[in-house]
């Protein structure tokens, strides 16, 4: 019998940890003119995940005008951009196996939308930290900061 109560305390213990994270959500859209409609996404100290979800509300396919949301340090963030223009479409346009890159959504085409969650455990509270389309020339007009409240 042993076995089954500590079965069913580790399930406990699981759905508990489970019922007491926070995860926020943020929303966020991209559209036909290289554009998102926020330049600043902020999450609260008590967070800790966050659904991200992008909403592509423009029209053209995903070849021609494609968007993404990437995560990385602002002291990364352009190298992994420039990097990863090359890498192509198969890749979202960032670089293989990039351990700079925090997480990112799929790249996404117009009337499609797209969410990920993460876990806000290995950032820093106050961090500086950069959002950004890998899209090859759109980073450097879609781009923000990505604040965690310390
Ligand atoms: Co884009």
């Amino acid at each position: 019998m042993k076995w089954i109560t500590s079965l069913f305390a580790a399930f406990f213990l699981a759905f508990a940890a489970q019922a007491s994270a926070k995860t926020c959500e943020l929303e966020i859209t991209g559209n036909d003119q290289i554009q998102y409609d926020k330049s600043k996404l902020t999450v609260a100290a008590d967070c800790d995940k966050v659904k991200l979800t992008l909403e592509h509300v423009g029209k053209l396919p995903v070849k021609q005008m494609g968007h993404n949301w990437v995560l990385a340090k602002t002291s990364d963030w352009k190298s992994i951009a420039q990097t990863g223009q090359g890498a192509g479409l198969e890749n979202d346009y960032l670089p293989k196996d990039d351990e700079r890159v925090i997480v990112h959504t799929d790249m996404i085409g117009g009337g499609q939308s797209t969410s990920i969650t993460f876990d806000l455990s290995g950032l820093e509270k106050g961090g500086d930290y950069t959002f950004f389309c890998s899209f090859p020339g759109h980073w450097a007009l879609m781009n923000g900061k990505f604040v965690i409240e310390s």
